[in-house]
């Protein structure tokens, strides 16, 4: 299918949150295939806090595609809180997650509901395989992911997107699972990072100052001063570990904790292996 047919060529925005780089990749390839079908597609980063303005919707597309992680089963916070300042005026907008293998389902939903509320019309959703964040501190969820098969999986997401975006396909997101879990005990699940990132990020040693931790910060929480994220701003992304281009900002080493999450999910590592990408129409 192409996007031209004889008319201007679809304005389409890709807004993503990456703080590690998982987000992005599916960013990216989503772009290439817009662009392989005739769209004019751009990526817009709304990881760093300066990128997110109340109220103001990033570039000049009609239609956008809005890529996420999953923190603690849900978009993360500061996100939620940057859309609900939106206007989506019936703009169309397809969703996509990266997750590590974990709680993934009230992600789709809940976001679906604050977007419609701000008048964003909704029209797909998907869920991508990525290497878990906390693999930094010595987990192995989703290692190597995404891999080539999910990024076929977000190829194929990219072109069924583009049907309901051109209006061949009329349809909106159909019918999601919801969660049976309150907006408190979904609250209250975002602690747990902090029972396992136990040392916040924090530089060690001295430095060449170059900033790029602190530019990345989706919070405004790093320090220039002290290298030091801020306790209580810190959401515990590690785009700032991963940032750093001479490895100076360390965590604690969470490897204990990895046998007990698989534990308490009831799953190994051979069947979270396993797990595949996929979209929902
Ligand atoms: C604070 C935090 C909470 C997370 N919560 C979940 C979760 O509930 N379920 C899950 O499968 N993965 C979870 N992850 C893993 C990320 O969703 C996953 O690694 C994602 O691909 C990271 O995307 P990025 O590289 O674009 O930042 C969490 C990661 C972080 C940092
Ligand atoms: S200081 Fe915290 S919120 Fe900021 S980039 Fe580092 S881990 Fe993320
Ligand atoms: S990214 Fe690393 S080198 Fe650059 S300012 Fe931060 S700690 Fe220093």
């Amino acid at each position: 299918m192409s996007a031209q047919h004889n008319q201007p060529p679809l304005k389409i925005d890709i807004w993503y949150f990456s703080a590690t780089g998982n987000t992005a990749r599916i960013a990216g390839v989503i772009k290439e295939e817009y662009v392989r079908l005739g769209a004019d597609a751009t990526l817009i980063d709304i990881t760093p806090y300066t990128s997110r303005n109340a109220g103001v919707i990033p570039g000049s597309g009609d239609l956008v595609v809005l890529g996420l992680p999953v923190h603690s089963w849900r978009a993360p916070r500061v996100v939620r809180e940057w859309l609900a300042t939106l206007q989506g005026h019936g703009k169309k907008i397809a969703l996509f997650f990266t997750y590590g293998g974990f709680g993934i389902h009230p992600a789709h939903e809940t976001t679906r509901s604050l977007l419609e509320n701000q008048g964003f019309s909704v029209v797909a959703s998907a869920e991508f395989c990525g290497s878990h964040t906390f693999n930094l501190g010595g987990w192995k969820a989703m290692e190597g992911r995404p891999d080539q098969s999910d990024l076929e999986i977000a190829r194929a997401y990219a072109e069924q997107v583009l049907c309901r975006f051109t209006g061949e396909d009329c349809r909106t997101l159909g019918e999601m699972e919801r969660t049976s879990h309150s907006d408190e005990f979904l609250d209250s699940i975002e602690e747990f990072r902090f029972r396992i990132l136990t040392q916040m990020p924090a530089r060690q040693g001295s430095c060449t100052d170059c900033g790029r931790c602190v530019r990345c910060c989706p919070t405004g929480s790093m320090d220039p001063e002290t290298g030091r994220a801020g306790k209580d701003s810190c959401i515990a992304c590690l785009a700032c570990v991963v940032a750093c281009p001479d490895h100076l900002i360390s965590i604690n080493d969470m490897s204990e904790s990895w046998s007990y999450k698989l534990r308490t999910e009831g799953v190994t590592e051979e069947e979270m292996r396993k797990k595949k990408s996929r979209f929902y129409l």
